[in-house]
């Protein structure tokens, strides 16, 4: 009935979270708030990591994107699942090193990592550091020279695969801030190079070719264009590069219409995929990584709000005014992102209203959601926003000067605080 697992209706017509009802949560913490599902996180981690063991000899591994929630209590969860980590800053390493991720385990992205990341990475022997570019490549040459050290590095070509999804976020297409393109020669450029280097060992090539994806055609497209080039580079140079990554990008479902495809189903056929182009060009098949963000974490968040006002402009449309909005949640405002919405205190009735969601920000575009089916809905009464685990948190913002929402973890029917909410203090703690 509702567009993930973890959630229900309790017998008092409450929107439940894992079993606990959501209104108890509301008056334990207070609105907004994000609820996150400690099982689905676990359930989602163990998909990908049977998967690689089911379909390809458990020879790989699914780095978790950090940048769809990083904080302290879900690095925890995503070691203790075995999964590696992907990390686009010195925040999100930080935020790993803190909780003592094994550096091994951690890819470092980004395409304009800076001296100091580049710097940081290096002396905590991060497990790859993933080259977008040649400036980088040469910092990097510069650093590992001065420390007198090496580093395991992974190259980010652009397959120009263009894959289904929101132009914002596509980052596989030619034209891409993101990696080196093959069409150009670019990439194989920064393979020779990068092997022709003492301190830096080529191990890896990268690509990601967008986000929220639901077809796995282009993925196989991907797949053809990545094992080509594995087997070109090992004619022209007579080396062989050993790992692939194939990034992120696995749709989630945020309303009915959306239709994902298991992690198994996706995982199977990708895995299956890569083993038999291996035999094809007769080379080892590659060690596999995939990135997976939303996919984690998506499904298992829930934002609670408070009802504030609700507004009717007649043969217009009806404003229902919220106590968060785009700080907590800005990917209405930015793509035109659709959720599911309930009313999460009478979850139980009928949907019938069409209805627009408004966050309390002072600026007209700040809507959660415009004319969604809801149920009967008056001030006071608490609105779950649905699949809200991926890239809400993490891109919220202190916009209007309102202070962040915490987020409670629910784990076996206990409820925690893994972010706490922050305080007005706090709000001007770096101000002099
Ligand atoms: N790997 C790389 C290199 C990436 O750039 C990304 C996402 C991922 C993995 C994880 O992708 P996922 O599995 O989460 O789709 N803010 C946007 C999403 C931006 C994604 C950026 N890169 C949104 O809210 O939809």
């Amino acid at each position: 009935m509702f567009v993930s697992d973890c959630l229900g209706i309790n017998s008092e017509g409450h929107l439940t979270i894992g079993n606990y009802d959501t209104i108890s949560l509301v008056e334990k913490y207070g609105t907004p708030m994000y609820v996150m599902d400690e099982h689905t996180i676990r359930k989602n981690c163990k998909a990908y990591k049977e998967a690689f063991e089911k379909y390809y000899n458990n020879n790989g591994m699914a780095l978790y994107a950090s940048k769809a929630l990083s904080c302290l209590e879900i690095c925890r969860i995503i070691n203790s699942e075995s999964l590696g980590l992907d990390v686009v800053s010195e925040g999100e390493l930080y935020t790993a090193l803190c909780v003592g991720f094994p550096a091994k385990n951690i890819h470092f992205h980004g395409n304009n990592k800076t001296y100091r990341e580049l710097k940081i990475a290096v002396e905590n022997n991060i497990g790859r550091i993933v080259i977008d570019n040649i400036c980088e490549l040469d910092l990097l040459n510069d650093i590992c020279s001065k420390m007198n050290k090496t580093c395991d590095v992974a190259i980010r070509v652009k397959p120009g695969v263009n894959a289904h999804t929101h132009e914002y976020i596509r980052t596989g297409q030619i034209d891409s801030k993101f990696g080196f393109a093959l069409e150009t020669g670019e990439a194989f450029n920064a393979v020779e190079k990068v092997i022709s280097l003492d301190n830096i060992h080529l191990k890896e090539l990268h690509c990601h070719i967008g986000s929220q994806i639901f077809d796995i055609k282009p993925y196989i497209v991907t797949i053809d264009i990545m094992m080509e080039f594995i087997r070109a580079i090992k004619c022209k140079t007579g080396f062989l590069v050993k790992e692939l990554n194939l990034g992120g990008g696995f749709g989630i479902k945020y309303i009915n219409d959306d239709i994902p495809i298991s992690i198994d189903e996706f995982m199977k056929k990708i895995l299956l995929y890569v083993d038999k182009k291996s035999k094809q060009y007769n080379i080892e098949a590659p060690y596999l990584y995939v990135e997976p963000g939303r996919s984690i974490v998506g499904e298992a968040g829930i934002t609670l709000y408070r009802v504030g006002c609700v507004k009717n402009i007649p043969n217009i449309r009806r404003y229902v005014s919220v106590d968060g909005g785009m700080c907590d949640n800005p990917r209405y405002s930015l793509y035109k992102s659709k959720y599911s919405v309930v009313v999460a205190n009478n979850a139980c009735s009928k949907a019938e209203q069409i209805v627009t969601i408004a966050g309390k920000c002072c600026e007209s575009g700040d809507l959660i959601q415009e004319d969604v089916l809801i149920q009967e809905v008056k001030q006071g009464d608490i609105i779950a926003v649905l699949s809200t685990g991926a890239y809400n948190y993490s891109m919220s913002s202190n916009y209007n000067k309102i202070p962040r929402a915490p987020i409670i973890m629910i784990n076996d029917m206990k409820s925690k605080v893994i972010v706490k909410r922050e305080e007005i203090k706090d709000l001007i703690k770096n101000e002099i």
